[in-house]
């Protein structure tokens, strides 16, 4: 034990060695050092961080049983965002890849203000924010937002790609009843305070990998693959690219003449809108169906070659849908990188 009030965490097969002190978690301990471990939502809900404790006696706090189903809790998983150390631990990482470990960026407080808020669709928003300083990250990473008045904490994706600048853009899904997204349209000004924490997120861009990029992501699941498409293009890397985006109707698309001009101006990119709820009187000539079956039906017949990466972002159960598909067209699954945007349970 390291002292009265921290003990020893050793992750394996790994070999890291870190600190976590008494109160905060594992997860949390890994953020303050610098040290990258998988994780997704932080609270519980996605499974991401799932570990397997080899050694140590820990304590979860609440978690949900979707994430951890008590059979897994009773061969010694855990959830690392979910555990307090009482020990020295040993922990083996389920989940890890050299990238990560490599391009870890430690986890810091920024003050920010809002410059403006863009409606994109009915319920799609667009927010530009200012750091205090800047902030470096890795396309497809997100910040934990609070609005300082209420300590509403949630968290967005970046849409833009990282430049080391300071001011960052989200796209944003309005929920009517949202303590957060229903402030888009009056509650917020620009101008208005804000604290921004981050980055996190494990779902961000692989560079150097020579096959084809493939993104799939529905609603405000756009914004982390923006970020990578832009980061992507401004890489100046070559790759055949397919953005699968799925909708409900068409006045939920935005951007169109956006990937249209990048339809014209890059060798290999295709952006394929699909429906789930078209009406006849829509007059939509584009896929339809759930975006993982239009996933399922057209990436074989796309003609790719190589390695797949694909990256997938918006709501847990398309997420979930989608995986699978993924992986019976050939993907490796450790090429697979995805956040799920799951609710907020505070
Ligand atoms: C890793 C991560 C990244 C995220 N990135 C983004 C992003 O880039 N853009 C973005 O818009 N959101 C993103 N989210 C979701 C975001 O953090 C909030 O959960 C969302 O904005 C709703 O917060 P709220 O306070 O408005 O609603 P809350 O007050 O938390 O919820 C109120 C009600 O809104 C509805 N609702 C809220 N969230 C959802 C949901 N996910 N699915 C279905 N119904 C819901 C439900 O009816 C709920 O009862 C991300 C989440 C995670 C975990
Ligand atoms: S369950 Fe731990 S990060 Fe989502």
């Amino acid at each position: 034990m390291a002292d009265a009030q921290s003990y020893r965490v050793r992750f394996e097969p790994v070999g890291v060695e870190m600190e976590v002190a008494e109160g905060e978690t594992v997860l949390e301990a890994a953020f303050r050092q610098g040290i990258a471990v998988m994780h997704g939502c932080k609270e519980g809900q996605c499974s991401s961080c799932k570990s397997r404790l080899l050694e140590g006696d820990v304590e979860l706090l609440k978690y949900s049983t979707f994430a951890l189903p008590d059979y897994e809790r009773e061969t010694d998983h855990i959830l690392l965002c979910r555990t307090h150390a009482y020990s020295d631990l040993t922990i083996e990482l389920l989940n890890y890849d050299e990238d990560l470990l490599r391009r870890s960026i430690p986890v810091k407080e920024y003050e920010a203000r809002l410059l403006g808020i863009e409606a994109l669709t009915h319920d799609i928003r667009r927010l530009e924010i200012e750091l205090a300083a800047p902030l470096r990250f890795w396309a497809g990473q997100y910040v934990d937002i609070t609005l300082p008045e209420t300590g509403i904490t949630r968290s967005f994706s970046m849409a833009n790609p990282p430049r080391g600048g300071r001011s960052l853009e989200f796209i944003l899904k309005k929920y009517p009843d949202g303590a957060f997204s229903s402030r888009l349209d009056g509650g917020l000004a620009p101008g208005d305070r804000l604290i921004v924490k981050g980055p996190y997120g494990t779902c961000f861009r692989r560079e150097g990998h020579p096959g084809p990029l493939v993104l799939v992501g529905g609603g405000s699941g756009m914004s982390p693959l923006l970020s990578i498409l832009r980061d992507h293009v401004e890489s100046g890397e070559k790759r055949a690219v397919r953005f699968f985006y799925g909708a409900r109707t068409r006045r939920d698309l935005f951007y169109l003449d956006r990937f249209a001009e990048m339809e014209t101006e890059l060798e290999d990119f295709r952006f394929i809108p699909a429906l789930s709820h078209a009406g006849p009187e829509e007059d939509w000539t584009g896929e339809s169906g759930f975006i993982h079956d239009v996933v399922k039906r057209m990436l074989g017949a796309e003609g790719l070659d190589g390695e797949i990466d694909a990256y997938s972002c918006g709501p847990p159960p398309m997420i979930d849908a989608v995986l699978p598909v993924l992986q019976m067209a050939g993907v490796e699954p450790e090429r697979i990188y995805f956040d799920k945007f799951t609710q907020a349970v505070r």
